[in-house]
């Protein structure tokens, strides 16, 4: 059954596309997994245009020719079926993908039908939460790993993205603000435990679910000096390493990841000294993925 992770961060550009898309390249290329990935940034579609570049244009004018997440919302909204089953998309790289859809900016809770009825309208808060999950639920079996990219907003859908997450892992940039940026996250993550919680105690026949875990920061775009961290940003790494919520591998910042964004291909395949030195994090960042997040 595969397992679900999410990455996520409240604070934008800290690497979240590029490790998302890595790691899911790394698993499938190096460890041979079967592996989906989600894409719910609904406002830059950052890994669909990365392993679909064609559908980047259709992302632009607001239709995509594909049934999306959006459609299932509406869905949930109409109490009605009016789409087939998700499309599920074959990308060139390997992994499978289940591509982003603008329209998934306008998704919110006050679309359910709303009742007076306290239990009707704590089974309407749930089905929203779960709908990814739901959407998930009949392709676990079809993959070892299913990763699902965020907008960097504590958004109703970035909430559907930790429930349907069995993992949440937050990729930062090692400067002064990464604590804060991982204090969010795991505050958002602890959120929406505590209210399937109290959902659990609301409403009865509810499906056994495991609280979403956290399983650490992973340090992007970090800048070293002479094989070493430079020093503000060890001191982050340090603190961070301190409270045991950091990746202990990290990805240094460089040309190889610009020219694999450029050239819209994974840093594995890019040529060059500093090309190399990323794939080989990513690859160890890859490695300690697996271990970390575990069924
Ligand atoms: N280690 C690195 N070295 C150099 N450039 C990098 C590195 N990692 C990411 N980048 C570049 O930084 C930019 C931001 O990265 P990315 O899009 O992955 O961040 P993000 O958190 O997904 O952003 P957003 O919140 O906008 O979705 C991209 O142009 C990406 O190519
Ligand atoms: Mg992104």
């Amino acid at each position: 059954m595969a397992i679900v992770v999410g990455f996520i961060s409240e604070k934008g550009g800290v690497g979240k596309t590029t490790a998302c898309y890595h790691i899911a390249v790394g698993l499938n290329w190096h460890h041979g997994k079967r592996v989906l990935v989600v894409d719910a940034d609904y406002q830059r579609g950052g890994i669909t245009g990365r392993f679909l570049p064609d559908l980047l244009e259709h992302f632009r004018t607001g239709r995509l020719p594909h049934t999306t997440l959006w459609d299932k919302f509406q869905e949930l909204y109409t109490g009605q079926q009016i789409t087939p089953a998700i499309d599920i998309l074959s990308t060139q790289e390997g992994p499978k993908l289940i591509p982003a859809d603008p329209r998934l900016s306008q998704v919110t809770v006050e679309k359910m039908p709303a009742t007076n009825n306290i239990r009707q309208n704590s089974m309407s808060l749930w089905r929203h939460l779960s709908l990814l999950r739901s959407v998930l639920e009949p392709h676990l079996d079809n993959f070892d790993y299913i990763l699902i990219d965020s907008h960097p907003e504590i958004s109703e859908v970035l909430r559907a993205v930790i429930y349907a997450s069995d993992h949440c892992v937050s990729p930062v940039k090692l400067d002064l603000q990464s604590t804060i940026g991982v204090a969010s996250a795991i505050e958002a993550m602890n959120d929406v435990n505590a209210d399937v919680e109290m959902m659990i105690h609301a409403i009865s026949n509810l499906p056994v679910h495991q609280p979403t875990r956290f399983s650490g920061a992973m340090g992007m775009m970090a800048r070293e000096w002479g094989g070493i961290l430079k020093r503000t940003e060890r001191t982050e790494y340090h603190r961070l390493r301190r409270a045991g919520t950091i990746f202990d591998s990290y990805v240094t910042e460089g040309d190889g990841l610009r020219q694999a964004a450029a050239e819209r291909m994974p840093v594995y395949n890019v040529k060059g000294a500093n090309a190399e030195r990323q794939a080989t994090q990513f690859r160890e960042m890859t490695t300690e993925f697996m271990t970390r997040c575990q069924a």
